[in-house]
């Protein structure tokens, strides 16, 4: 019978709720969507398997992520073929509805958990995180109470969102529907969720679930004094949206400067300029996890984020990061509150 390694420490995991373990960086799948390259799914599913054998039990997908769901699927067939349905256990898979606008009754809201469901081959999906396009649209309210009863039913674990700021966050609470984490970008350069939505969850038991901790990538050694990459240079739909949101805090300088700083700090921890950018957001309260997107097949840092979880960043580490990091722009003035940028 397969026994689980167990090669990340115990402070990998934690409890989102009291019935989800999840690993504090999560498997990103937007990666495998096509917008990042070209993917080979049987070399996708085995850098699944090996992601979860160094660890990484967690997963981040959405409905609208090409075949990711459908990975998933095949990814959950395969280890329960060759280890059993025990092996399972552990493994968590996060999905995301993105519905259009439109009526929000229960049978456009129950088919689409429906699909997701299926495509994932599970009985009740383990986080399903909402999104909605515009807030002037009330009908959200619809989708969630429909998604609350489809909870009761037990088709899905836990209700959750992505890109809600906080006055709809607060709205969604208030309404009684009970949400286990929100999802938004978070970043040594977008820490706009610092403003209001972090101390907000942390008091209200919201955990947040951060994305573009890495930029795509470009907070990393790899782009440590290089010059500007050009828009060709970059190739994958994540590369454009962080090297747009570097843009807007301060240019490519400002961003080398910071780049700069977290390589001291990484030398002095032995640990890469990656592990610094993603355990600066990890230890921020309110922050349950870090997405880190995953290239499955095409590109793999199995090893070196597997240390995020050996750094312990002290006050003179965090001082230092900070003092760059607030000679960028305020992008909270800038953008706005979390996910305004997907509702300008
Ligand atoms: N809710 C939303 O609206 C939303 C939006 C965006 C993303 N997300 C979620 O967040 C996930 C993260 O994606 P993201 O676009 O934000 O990208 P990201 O995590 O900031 O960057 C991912 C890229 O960073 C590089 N990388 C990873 N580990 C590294 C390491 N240790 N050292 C150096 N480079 C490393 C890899 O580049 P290479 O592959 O080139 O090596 C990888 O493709 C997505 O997959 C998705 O699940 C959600």
């Amino acid at each position: 019978m397969y026994e689980p390694a167990a090669p990340l420490p115990e402070d990998a995991y934690a409890q989102l709720t009291p019935d989800l373990r999840m690993c504090r960086l999560l498997n990103g799948m937007w990666q495998v969507s096509g917008a990042h390259g070209p993917i080979d799914p049987v070399a996708a599913v085995s850098s699944m398997v090996a992601h979860l054998d160094a660890g990484f039990t967690t997963w981040d997908l959405a409905d609208h992520y090409g075949p990711a769901e459908d990975f998933v699927g095949e990814f959950r067939r395969r280890v329960a073929a060759t280890r059993g349905a025990t092996a399972l256990d552990g493994l968590l898979a996060f999905t995301k509805w993105v519905p259009r606008p439109g009526p929000m009754t229960r049978q456009v809201v129950e088919t689409a958990i429906e699909v997701s469901r299926r495509r994932m081959g599970v009985a009740a999906i383990d986080l399903l995180q909402f999104h909605w396009w515009d807030y002037g649209d009330e009908r959200y309210l619809d989708a969630l109470g429909h998604l609350a009863e489809l909870q009761g039913a037990r088709l899905i674990r836990h209700l959750a969102l992505t890109n809600f700021d906080t006055a709809h966050v607060e709205a969604i609470l208030a309404h009684g529907i009970a949400v286990a984490s929100n999802q938004v970008q978070y970043s040594l350069v977008d820490l706009r969720p610092d403003v209001r939505m972090a101390p907000f969850c942390h008091a209200s038991g919201v955990g947040l679930l951060a994305y573009g901790t890495l930029c795509g990538g470009l907070l990393s050694d790899r782009y440590f004094g290089r010059p500007e990459p050009s828009w060709a240079e970059l190739n994958t739909a994540s590369l454009h949206k962080y090297k747009q949101m570097i843009d807007a805090w301060g240019g490519w300088p400002l961003f080398q400067e910071l780049l700069t700083v977290l390589s001291g700090v990484a030398d002095r921890h032995g640990v890469s300029i990656a592990n610094v950018a993603v355990r600066a957001i990890l230890d921020r309260p309110a922050v349950a996890g870090v997405i880190v997107g995953v290239r499955l097949g095409a590109a793999e840092h199995l090893a070196d984020n597997a240390r995020v979880f050996g750094v312990g960043l002290d006050d003179d580490d965090h001082h230092r990061i900070q003092a760059v990091v607030s000679k960028g722009r305020d992008l909270y003035q800038l953008i706005g509150d979390c996910g305004d940028e997907y509702r300008r």
